[in-house]
């Protein structure tokens, strides 16, 4: 397995490149599925989940090429012969459920695995299953996986409430209705840039989908959709969470340049959060331009839908939160479990205390480095993140998580004056003593 190690301690400065959106792009994917031929999608970034879902676009027998390099996807349906998502792909991924929308809206008829619980707790799918039965599909359970199927092979279409709001359910809802054969109203639909940036390209290939960006989606189905190149969105998550490297390791009073971003889709709260712990913040048309406060100012925060704080920087706003001047606390009301990094902190000196659906962060508390381990994805990248500001060398195992979701991380780090480099280890090695017992 490969684990990163940083050397703590050492200032951030100079330029970042944002890549492109990890989870705009998984949307993305799915609506070149409904084309009526190969669809290009510009400035895709290079990452184990795209290529997770390449892999189960084509078990269908659609054809997906990828140029890592030029970060150009092409999803070509036309060849699509197997309405299915299997199960040892899906676990890898829940986004992988977006082909229960995307089969049914292309073929009506979709077999599709159950996604699991994920590592910080049940996360439900049954907003996604409710909805593509009140828009008309048979839904039913057949060891583990989801049938679904459209009457005469196209959605009837109808109205569907989400409750809560769901950015993964509205993507999938909208996946099934567009080329319904009537119309579709989602209500409480989510607004995340992610959808909105789907919606538009969908679009763009000649659906009718009114009220993008607002909480209602009005949907006419319509017979066939063109294939088209549409670039993706630059990855909000990437950049709040640079923003915050910024704030945490670069020189107070100098500026850190965070570009090919899209500055828009960081959402007021998080904004404003940022703005309130005394860092500079100035956002230009694709680039976003950050200076570190002298002292952080501690900024409690709670996570909401967007344009709430969202629950992806939570965990990185933790480690931000170590550093401030006194101290602050953190809600996660999307998530309510989701703190698996609060013990791995804690391993290097962080005082934090999870009491339900919150945090307690001690403010100005000496991070150490120590070896810690990746949980998930934006568990990961906090533990990163402390690493920057540790004293000594932090090792964090498992970064097959960050894989999923950071293009490059320690390149961009180490262009930015970090030293931070990946090895290899054995997992399974016993430990190197340095004073064996029975020597
Ligand atoms: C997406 C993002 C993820 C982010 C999350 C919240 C992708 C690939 N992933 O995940 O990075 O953390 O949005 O911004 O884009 N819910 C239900 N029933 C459902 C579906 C969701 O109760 O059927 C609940 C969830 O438990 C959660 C809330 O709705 O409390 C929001 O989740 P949702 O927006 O669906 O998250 P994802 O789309 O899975």
């Amino acid at each position: 397995m490969d684990k990163l190690v940083i050397e703590g301690g050492h200032t951030l400065r100079g330029t970042l490149p944002i890549s492109g959106s990890k989870n705009t792009a998984l949307a993305l994917m799915a609506a070149g599925l409904l084309g009526d031929g190969p669809t290009t999608l510009e400035n895709i970034p290079n990452l184990r989940d795209i290529n997770t879902f390449a892999r189960v676009i084509g078990v269908t027998g659609a054809e997906v090429a990828f140029d890592p390099v030029e970060h150009v996807l092409t999803v070509d349906p036309t060849t699509l012969e197997y309405p299915e998502a299997p199960y040892e792909l899906v676990k890898r991924m829940r986004a992988s459920f977006y082909m229960l929308g995307a089969l049914l809206g292309r073929v009506g008829e979709a077999r599709v695995s159950l996604p699991g619980g994920c590592a910080w707790g049940p996360r439900p799918v049954d907003l996604h299953l409710r909805g593509m039965e009140a828009f008309g599909a048979s839904v039913a359970l057949d060891q583990g996986y989801v049938v679904a199927r459209a009457p005469g092979g196209r959605l009837p279409g109808g109205v569907f409430r989400l409750e809560p709001s769901s950015v993964g359910a509205t993507i999938n809802l909208v996946l099934a209705t567009v080329t319904a054969r009537g119309g579709s109203r989602i209500e409480n639909a989510a607004i995340e840039p992610d959808v909105v940036v789907f919606c538009d390209a969908l679009r763009a290939m000649g659906a009718r989908i009114d009220g993008v960006g607002t909480r209602t989606l009005e949907i006419e189905g319509v017979s066939s959709l063109r294939p088209v190149t549409f670039r993706n969105a630059s990855d909000r998550i990437e950049l709040g969470t640079f923003m915050i490297a910024a704030a945490l390791a670069g020189a107070p009073g100098e500026t850190v340049r965070l570009s090919h971003a899209d500055p828009g889709h960081l959402g007021e709260a998080f904004t404003e959060a940022f703005l309130r712990t005394g860092a500079g913040f100035q956002p230009g048309p694709d680039f976003v331009e950050v200076v570190a406060p002298e002292e952080i100012r501690p900024v409690s925060i709670e996570t909401a839908v967007y344009p709430g704080f969202p629950t992806d920087l939570q965990a990185q706003w933790t480690v931000l939160m170590t550093q401030a001047s006194g101290n602050s606390k953190i809600i996660d009301n999307v998530y309510f479990d989701r703190f698996k990094h609060i013990p791995e902190l804690r391993r290097m000196g962080v005082n934090a205390i999870v009491i339900g659906n919150e945090v307690v962060i001690e403010g100005k508390i000496p991070i150490q480095g120590a070896q810690v381990m990746s949980t998930d994805l934006r568990a990961s990248v906090s533990l990163v993140l402390a690493g920057l500001v540790a004293e000594g060398e932090t090792h964090v195992l498992r970064i097959y998580h960050l894989d999923r979701g950071y293009e490059n991380l320690e390149n961009k780090l180490a262009a930015a004056g970090i030293p931070i480099r990946r090895e290899r280890y054995d997992e399974f090695a016993d430990p190197v003593l340095e004073h064996p017992h029975d020597a």
